[in-house]
């Protein structure tokens, strides 16, 4: 099988993309650093030269897609938090869905957190569009609260 992979360079998804390696199936690294396909998926741009070199890769047919790309709790700019684990995230699903589609029993997984948990979607500041002022206010813990906020994201989304 034909598998694309966020996040390959290192942790969950390195270890994931040499399980699948060695059983046997063609793995798509998507990351920042150790991948076929090196590129920041923050970058709105980039990441649509990311898509295409996926398409050309796999001649337009994948049969799975992992998205495991993502910042932790830590990294303070809430922005970029939300970028790479929500906006990137939902932007590569819905771009290789089509590809996706005429996989042989093709699946996606998102990688999410527990921290999803720690909110309902209705009180979301990405679902109500309310983000500047949420993080603004969180002061300190803004990416703690954009960890949590984008992970619910694309769990509930
Ligand atoms: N480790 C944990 O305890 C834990 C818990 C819950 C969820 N997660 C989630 O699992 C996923 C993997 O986490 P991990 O612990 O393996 O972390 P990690 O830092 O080892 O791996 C994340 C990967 O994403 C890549 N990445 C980050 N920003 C990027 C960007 N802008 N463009 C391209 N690639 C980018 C990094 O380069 C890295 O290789 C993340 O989505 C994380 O939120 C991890």
């Amino acid at each position: 099988m034909t598998i694309a992979i966020t996040g390959s360079g290192s942790g969950i998804g390195a270890a994931t993309a040499a399980a699948l390696r060695a059983a046997g199936h063609d793995i798509i690294g998507i990351d920042l650093r150790n991948a076929d396909i090196t590129v920041d998926l923050t970058d709105a741009a980039a990441r649509a030269a990311a898509v295409e070199a996926v398409l050309e890769r796999s001649g337009g047919t994948l049969d799975g897609l992992i998205l495991c790309a993502g910042v932790g709790p830590q990294v303070p700019d809430p922005n970029l938090v939300v970028e790479i684990n929500y906006r990137a995230t939902v932007a590569l699903l819905d771009a290789l869905l089509p590809a996706l589609s005429k996989g042989e029993n093709p699946a996606a997984v998102v990688v999410s957190s527990v921290a999803s948990t720690h909110l309902k979607w209705e009180d979301n500041p990405i679902a109500k569009g309310a983000e500047a002022e949420a993080f603004a206010q969180a002061g300190d813990y803004a990416g703690s609260y954009a960890y949590a906020a984008s992970k619910n994201a694309v769990t509930v989304a």
